[in-house]
C-alpha cells in the first residue's frame, strides 16, 4: 500500500446524477458509473471524487443533506455503492467522497427535532438566536439585493438559526462534542464501505464562531481529532478540504501532518485565469510564490481549473476580477454572486485548442495534484439557459446519440439538460468520437497524463520559479530525490525564445519530454527556450545515482 498516493494522484470529480444512466430512468446511477470505469482507467484516472451520494431533497445538488446514512435512491443502494468501489478497486481507481457536514438539509432529522424544544437533545446541533444580530453577516448565496442575511427566523423553534449557505441549509454546531460524534460516526461507517477519504465541504465556515458557538480551545484540534481518526480506521485515507482562503491561512490547515491531507488551491486557480486573461505569466508566477514553505512530504495542494461550483474569483482584487470578468464572462447572464463565471473551461478560453493546452499543461505541472472536472476532457461547454450553477452541470456527453449517449430515458425525463447542436454540442463533443481520433483533445489530455505519470517529481518537492526575463513566459521546477522536472509556458499568442539563467548544475542533463510541438534539441550548453504561441514544453531529469 502506498500510503501517500494522493501526492501524485489523478484526481476526477464527478457528479453520479449526470454521469452516466444505466436503467433510462433520465439520472445517472453507480451502475452507470461501474460501466463507465474502463474509460476512465484508461484515461488515466487514479481516484474519483464524487459530490455528494447522500439522500437529499437536492436543492443544493445534493450539499444538503437528509440522512448521511443512506444513498439517494436515484443513484441506487448501497449495494450497488458496494459494487461500485470493488470494481474500482480492479481497475486500481480510488474513490473519495464529499463530506458536506458544515450544515444539514432543514429536512434532516436532527434540525427537525432541533427546532421543536429547546429542551431537545437535538437543539445544540444547530446555531439558534432569539434575536437577530444586528450586523448579521452575507449568506454565500445571497444574489445582490436579495435577502442576504445568515440569520432564518423559524417559526416553529421562535428563534433564529444560522446558514452560511442557503436558508434551507442550516449550519451545524460543530463546537458541540455531541456532533462531532455524530461525524465521526459517519466517517467510520463510509470508511467501512472502502472510501479512500472525504473532500470536506466548506471547511472554514466550519470553525467561524456564531451566535452561542462556544468552541473550548483550539477548534482546529477538532480536524486533528478527524485525521487521527480517520487514519486510525484507514492509514492511507484522506481529507481534502474546501478551503478557499488566501494562501496565508493555509497553515491553519495544513503543514504540521496532523489536519488536512489536502487543501484545493484557490488562490493558483484565480490567479491562473488572471493571467489567462492579460496573457501574461506574471500573475500566476506571484501566486506560486506565495505558496506556504512549510507544506511537507506528506501534504498537498490540489490543483484545479474548474469545479462544479461557480469559477469564485473573490481571490482577486475588483478591478483584476473585472479584468476577468471582461475577458471570459462579457455578459451578465455569464455571471453569478456577483464573484463568478458560470461557464466551463474550454468556452471560457474560446474553445481555442492552444490555449486549451496550455491550461491542461499547468494543470499537470503546477505543484499539486491535478484534479479534472468531468467532460473537461473532451471540452464540453455550458448551458446558459439553465439557472445558476446548473449551467455547468450538465449530463456527460458519451457519444454522437440520443442524449448524448447519457440515457436511453425520453429528453424530458433528463436530470439536467444536454447540450445539442453548436460548437460544444454533443453531435460535436462526445467522448466516443474523440476516444477514436488520434488527434483530438482527449487522446492529447490521455497522453499528458500519461507523461505526469511519468514524471511525478511535478507532485513532489518545492517548486521554483525561473527567472526567464519575459512577462509572458512562465518557467517553473520542482526537484525531488528522483529528479527534476522543469516546465515552461507561454502565455501569449507570439512566439517566444527565453535564455535561461540556471545554474549550471541544473541545467546539464535536462531533456525534453513533452510539448504542444517536437521542438529543436535543447542545448544545455546554450539554454534557449523557444515557445510557438501558447506553448509549452516539459523538460525533465533523472538524478545520477538512481
Ligand atoms: C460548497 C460546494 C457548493 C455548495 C456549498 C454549500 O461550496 O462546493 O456546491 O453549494 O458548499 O454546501
Amino acid at each position: 500500500m502506498n500510503k501517500y498516493w494522493y501526492k501524485n494522484a489523478i484526481i476526477y470529480s464527478l457528479d453520479v446524477e449526470t454521469f452516466r444512466d444505466s436503467n433510462g430512468d433520465g439520472t445517472g446511477d453507480f451502475k452507470g458509473l461501474k460501466n463507465a470505469l474502463p474509460y476512465l482507467s484508461s484515461l488515466g484516472v487514479t481516484c474519483l471524487w464524487l459530490l455528494p451520494i447522500f439522500e437529499t431533497p437536492n436543492r443544493d445538488n445534493g450539499y444538503d443533506v437528509k440522512d448521511y446514512y443512506k444513498i439517494d435512491p436515484r443513484l441506487g443502494d448501497l449495494g450497488h455503492f458496494a459494487q461500485l468501489i470493488d470494481a474500482a478497486q480492479e481497475e486500481g481507481i480510488r474513490v473519495i467522497i464529499d463530506l458536506a457536514v458544515n450544515h444539514t438539509s432543514t429536512e434532516h432529522f436532527w434540525f427537525q427535532e432541533s427546532r421543536k424544544s429547546k429542551d431537545s437533545k437535538y437543539r445544540d446541533y444547530y446555531i439558534w438566536v432569539d434575536e437577530k444580530p444586528k450586523d448579521a453577516e452575507k449568506n454565500m448565496m445571497a444574489e445582490d439585493g436579495e435577502d442576504s442575511s445568515s440569520w432564518k427566523y423559524d417559526r416553529t423553534a421562535k428563534a433564529y438559526y444560522f446558514h452560511s449557505f442557503y436558508a434551507h441549509q442550516p449550519d451545524l454546531n460543530i463546537s458541540n462534542p455531541q456532533v462531532q460524534e455524530e461525524i465521526f460516526r459517519i466517517m467510520h461507517f463510509w470508511l467501512k464501505l472502502g472510501v479512500s477519504g472525504f473532500r470536506i465541504d466548506a471547511a472554514p465556515h466550519m470553525f467561524k464562531e456564531r451566535g452561542r458557538m462556544d468552541f473550548d480551545g483550539d477548534p482546529h484540534q477538532i480536524f486533528r481529532n478527524f485525521r487521527e481518526f480517520v487514519e486510525t480506521q484507514k492509514p492511507d485515507a484522506i481529507l481534502l478540504a474546501e478551503v478557499d482562503l488566501d494562501p496565508n491561512q493555509y497553515n491553519k490547515f495544513l503543514g504540521n501532518e496532523d489536519q488536512m491531507h489536502m487543501l484545493f488551491n484557490f488562490y493558483v486557480n484565480n490567479f491562473m485565469y488572471l493571467a489567462f486573461a492579460r496573457e501574461e505569466a506574471t500573475p500566476l508566477a506571484r501566486a506560486l510564490q506565495r505558496m506556504p514553505e512549510e507544506i511537507t512530504e506528506k501534504e498537498q495542494l490540489a490543483t484545479f481549473l474548474r469545479n462544479h461550483d461557480e469559477l469564485n474569483l473573490d481571490k482577486l482584487s475588483r478591478n483584476e476580477r473585472e479584468e476577468v470578468f471582461k475577458a471570459f464572462a462579457p455578459e451578465e447572464n455569464m455571471r453569478i454572486f456577483g464573484r463568478g463565471i458560470r461557464r466551463r473551461l474550454a468556452s471560457i478560453l474560446g474553445n481555442d485548442r492552444r490555449k486549451m493546452e496550455l491550461a491542461h499543461s499547468l494543470l499537470f505541472t503546477l505543484p499539486g495534484t491535478p484534479v479534472l472536472r468531468y467532460g473537461e476532457e473532451i471540452g464540453m461547454g455550458e448551458d446558459l439557459s439553465m439557472e445558476g450553477r446548473s449551467s455547468v452541470r450538465t449530463v456527460m456527453q458519451w457519444a454522437n446519440d440520443k442524449n448524448g449517449g447519457f440515457s436511453t430515458a425520453p429528453q424530458d425525463k433528463l436530470i439536467r439538460n444536454v447540450i445539442s447542436g453548436g460548437d460544444y454540442g454533443y453531435e460535436k463533443v462526445n467522448v466516443s468520437d474523440q476516444l477514436r481520433d488520434p488527434d483530438s483533445f482527449l487522446t492529447w489530455i490521455s497522453k499528458a497524463i500519461d507523461y505526469r505519470k511519468e514524471f511525478p517529481e511535478y507532485g513532489w518537492g518545492r517548486n521554483q520559479i525561473i527567472d526567464t526575463g519575459n512577462p509572458h513566459v512562465l518557467g517553473h521546477f520542482t526537484k525531488s530525490a528522483k529528479g527534476m522536472g522543469v516546465a515552461f509556458h507561454n502565455f501569449s499568442g507570439k512566439e517566444i525564445t527565453v535564455e535561461l539563467e540556471m545554474k549550471e548544475e541544473d541545467l546539464k542533463d535536462l531533456v525534453d519530454v513533452f510539448g504542444n510541438i517536437r521542438y529543436e534539441k535543447f542545448d544545455p550548453e546554450k539554454p534557449k527556450v523557444r515557445l510557438t504561441p501558447y506553448g509549452y514544453r516539459w523538460m525533465h531529469k533523472k538524478h545520477n545515482f538512481l
